[in-house]
């Protein structure tokens, strides 16, 4: 039996983009419409009415935290017009939630902005953050919620949408991506400070995937070095540093902190040197360290979980959170064994000490995946997108008994688990 702290919290997460639907003020709409992009999130599961319906079913299910985003451009439709019912929206729910005994955690950025901020060039100018402050401190009259994140994967929002150019605004300029990271770090400085004047806990969302090298060979183990740097830890660095390193320069910036690193931790990359300048002399490709890949073409590595709390608690001695964790399947029983396998590295890293005080899985229901739309099931409740009808599938129950008990029993370890 795998026991966890009475007060560790079980929850489930999901971004506004993604369930609420009618999202009509944002970038990704935008794209959505012009069909720069190619899927839809129209509707998506209606949730932005549907939100009591739905924390009913989480309180039902026993799970006991709920990480959500909040959606600029509905609290800022435009530059000067503040939505007040939105706000009252996002503030009944925070209230329903605590009323459910769910504790709430609020990100505030996750990968959407509104489209007039992005016109105006988003985070690539530094002067647009007194945007950004006036959104964050909107949201920071919120009561009663006492767990905000301030940026969902900064680093995604960065290599997306600014090198790889494939997400929202489809941009491939390491220069620009380099300015858009700095005024990111900026953007959390502005918002801890506000936040933390309400004394709140405050952190950030970072995904930490794993690098393995592609070789035991030199070149190779270089190559997988700089890849975490870049991809991993800089961006983190700066938070305390206050020097934030990209590969074409050294921005500075002001100097923050977090209470809590919330990590989001999926899959795992194989390193390769390659001799492309360009590339940044590596090459990076999903590891084949599984034989069956997710409907995101993902492998499974549930030690990758342990060996990024590990890691990350080493090197910065914060508090941590799992904000997301999750499989993309139709195979509902690959989901539970999914679940239970990388709680049981979770629970690895608490009886070694290590201070994690939740996991939230990714998602709650079925969703709208970003590029790749409403193919790739995450959910723990299935979604139709047509009736937008909620049926909570088996795993949705298993995790809810976990959640509930706080224990993993050996029955399920023996059935679903590993040998560690
Ligand atoms: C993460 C995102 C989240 C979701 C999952 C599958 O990178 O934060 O919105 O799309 O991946």
């Amino acid at each position: 039996m795998l026991k966890f702290p009475d007060n560790f919290l079980f929850g489930t997460a999901t971004s506004s983009h993604q369930v609420e639907g009618d999202n009509i003020h944002n970038d990704w709409w935008f794209y959505e419409q012009s069909g720069k992009l190619k899927y839809k999130s129209g509707k998506a599961c209606n949730h932005w009415e549907l939100y009591r319906e739905d924390i009913k079913l989480m309180t039902e299910l026993n799970y006991n935290a709920y990480r959500f985003s909040i959606e600029w451009s509905r609290i800022f439709p435009r530059e000067n017009e503040i939505n007040e019912e939105a706000i009252q929206r996002y503030q009944e729910i925070v209230n329903l939630l605590n009323e459910n005994n769910i504790v709430p955690m609020i990100t505030l950025h996750h990968f959407t902005s509104p489209l007039w901020f992005m016109k105006k060039g988003g985070f690539a100018k530094e002067e647009n953050l007194k945007y950004w402050e006036k959104y964050v401190e909107s949201i920071a009259e919120l009561k009663g919620v006492n767990l905000f994140a301030t940026f969902n994967e900064p680093m995604v929002y960065v290599t997306t949408g600014y090198i790889q150019g494939y997400w929202p605004p489809f941009i491939r300029n390491p220069l620009r991506a380099g300015k858009i990271e700095a005024n990111l770090l900026r953007a959390h400085a502005i918002a801890y400070e506000i936040l933390k004047s309400k004394k709140v806990q405050v952190g950030i969302v970072k995904n930490i995937p794993i690098m393995k090298p592609a070789s035991e060979s030199k070149a190779d183990i270089k190559a997988k070095e700089k890849a975490d740097n870049l991809f991993n830890w800089y961006f983190l660095d700066a938070i305390w540093s206050g020097k934030v390193r990209t590969p074409i320069k050294t921005y500075k910036v002001p100097k923050s902190d977090v209470d809590f690193i919330g990590i989001n931790y999926y899959t795992v990359h194989e390193i390769k040197h390659s001799w492309n300048p360009f590339n940044l002399f590596l090459e990076v490709s999903l590891a084949d360290l599984s034989k069956r890949k997710t409907l995101m073409g993902w492998s499974v590595y549930p030690k990758g979980i342990y060996e990024a709390v590990t890691r990350v608690q080493d090197r910065y001695e914060k508090p941590i959170y799992i904000t997301e964790n999750g499989i993309a399947t139709l195979d509902d029983e690959w989901r539970i064994e999914f679940i239970i396998q990388h709680l049981q590295y979770v629970h690895k890293a608490l009886s070694e000490g290590y201070d994690v005080r939740g996991y939230f899985y990714w998602s709650f229901m079925d969703n709208f995946e970003w590029a790749e739309g409403f193919e790739p099931r995450f959910g723990l409740v299935e979604v139709n997108f047509e009736t937008f009808e909620r049926k909570p599938r088996k795993s949705a129950h298993v995790y809810g008994e976990i959640a509930e008990r706080k224990i993993i029993s050996d029955e399920l370890v023996g059935r679903y688990g590993l040998e560690l």
